[in-house]
């Protein structure tokens, strides 16, 4: 069949509606290797999400578009948060975890409190994708025994659309804050404070993400390395690369087949917890679309599929640095669990492979989001500019 998409579904950007996760910081004794974990977990906002295609589509053309264009990144279906403290005595606030930009800061939602700890560096900061407003130095606190001293932190100043959380956890790459602050050239990410401040060994940050629907849902982040109890193999690593723009976030290149069909020849794109989906080049996701025998699905905006297609659906093979992960049938349907959240009914089965709406070759072929986090365990080392991936006990799992 020829594939088609509907227009609406294309331009209808979402009212304000994520799934997020709440984080408690629980006491933790730092180990020999010096890693500190911030625990997470999952739960389904009672807004439900509706058109995350769209919306992570509008993300990745932002990011596409390197800063000059503007997102709402809570529009993007699913979102992680935890609290984190700023300030001493600390205010705790909802803070996103985002691995796609790099600049911490607060939104207008909850109002910066400020303490003695709070400098004022008399500069601004506009990040022009996401907010502006003054630049401060002050403490973060990431749980009991983690805390970053004179960490940079935004306080926007116009509502940047967050929504209920209250600010943004940057994760990505420190130059992705080039230009960001008015009176610095690149300030030092959180991970580069805990490194610089002999918080943690290595400058590593390990994430997991349990299945949203998995009943016992909780996600970790790993500052320092990443907690081997999460993981079933070897953490396999590829290098940061060299294509732009994806090579200025934790971008990597990879091909995909689905079964024997090539969909994907390897290209450039991104690891991005700021994603919900599996975003992939226009033409990329026509193969996809056509070797699944999908249609388009109106009420969600994604490929649905019927259960006889679903039984013979084959597996999708990621190949990252000479490494082959395997998304298994089960793990390319969207949570049934959660269909209603997306406008889907209770019995629909949807994919959750969707198109980035730009052909290939633009240096940002594909966003790996959440669908893919939720499957593979991810490391992201600064150091080694390098991301790498394992298998968990939810890569083969039956959660959706
Ligand atoms: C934080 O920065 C301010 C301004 O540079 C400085 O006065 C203060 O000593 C620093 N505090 C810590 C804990 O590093
Ligand atoms: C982002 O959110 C703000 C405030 O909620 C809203 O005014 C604006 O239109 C939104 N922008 C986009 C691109 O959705
Ligand atoms: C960051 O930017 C600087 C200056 O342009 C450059 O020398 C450096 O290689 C960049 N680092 C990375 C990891 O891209
Ligand atoms: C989309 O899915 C909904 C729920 O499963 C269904 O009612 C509707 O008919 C589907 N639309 C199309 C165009 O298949
Ligand atoms: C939900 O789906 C119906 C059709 O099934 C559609 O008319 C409606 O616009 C959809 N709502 C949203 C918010 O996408």
């Amino acid at each position: 069949m020829v594939p088609s998409r509907s227009l609406s579904c294309i331009l209808t950007l979402p009212a304000l509606a994520f799934l997020s996760l709440s984080a408690s910081a629980l006491p933790h004794a730092r180990t020999a290797s010096s890693t500190a974990a911030l625990k997470l977990a999952v739960r389904v906002n009672s807004y439900g999400i509706k058109n995350i295609a769209a919306a992570d589509r509008a993300r990745i053309q932002a990011l596409q578009a390197d800063g000059s264009s503007s997102v709402n990144i809570t529009n993007t279906g699913t979102t992680y948060t935890a609290n984190i403290g700023v300030g001493n005595p600390a205010t705790y606030y909802t803070f996103l975890l985002d691995t796609g930009s790099s600049n911490t800061w607060i939104g207008t939602n909850k109002a910066y409190q400020k303490t003695s700890t709070s400098y004022d560096t008399d500069g601004t900061f506009n990040n022009p994708k996401y907010a502006s407003g003054e630049e401060y130095l002050d403490y973060v606190t990431l749980n009991s025994d983690l805390v970053i001293y004179n960490q940079s932190i935004g306080v926007a100043s116009t509502d940047p659309g967050l929504g209920d959380v209250d600010g943004l956890l940057g994760l990505g790459p420190v130059n992705l804050t080039r230009g960001t602050v008015s009176n610095a050239d690149t300030v030092p990410t959180v991970m580069d404070n805990l490194y610089a401040q002999g918080s943690i060994n290595s400058e590593v940050l390990g994430v997991f993400f349990a299945p949203a629907s998995s009943d016992d849902t909780s996600g970790e982040l790993t500052f320092g390395g990443y907690d081997a109890s999460k993981i079933t193999g070897d953490v396999n690593y590829v290098s940061i690369t060299s294509t732009s723009p994806a090579s200025s976030y934790w971008g990597i290149d990879q091909s995909i087949t689905y079964g024997d069909t090539e969909i994907l020849s390897q290209t450039a794109g991104s690891v991005d917890t700021g994603t919900t989906l599996i975003l992939i080049a226009s033409d990329a996701f026509s193969t996809y679309q056509s070797a699944t025998g999908a249609t388009p699905n109106e009420s969600t905006c994604l490929l649905q599929i019927s259960s006889d297609q679903y039984d013979q659906l084959s597996s999708l093979y990621f190949t990252i640095g000479g490494v082959t992960y395997e998304l298994t049938p089960n793990a390319q349907i969207w949570p049934r669990s959660l269909n209603t959240a997306i406008n889907g009914t209770t019995d629909g089965i949807y994919l959750i492979v969707a198109d980035n709406g730009s052909p290939s070759g633009s240096g940002l072929d594909f966003a790996n989001g959440y669908c893919f986090l939720e499957r593979f365990y991810s490391v992201y080392d600064t150091e080694n500019s390098r991301v790498g991936f394992a298998t968990t006990e939810y890569t083969d799992a039956t959660t959706n």
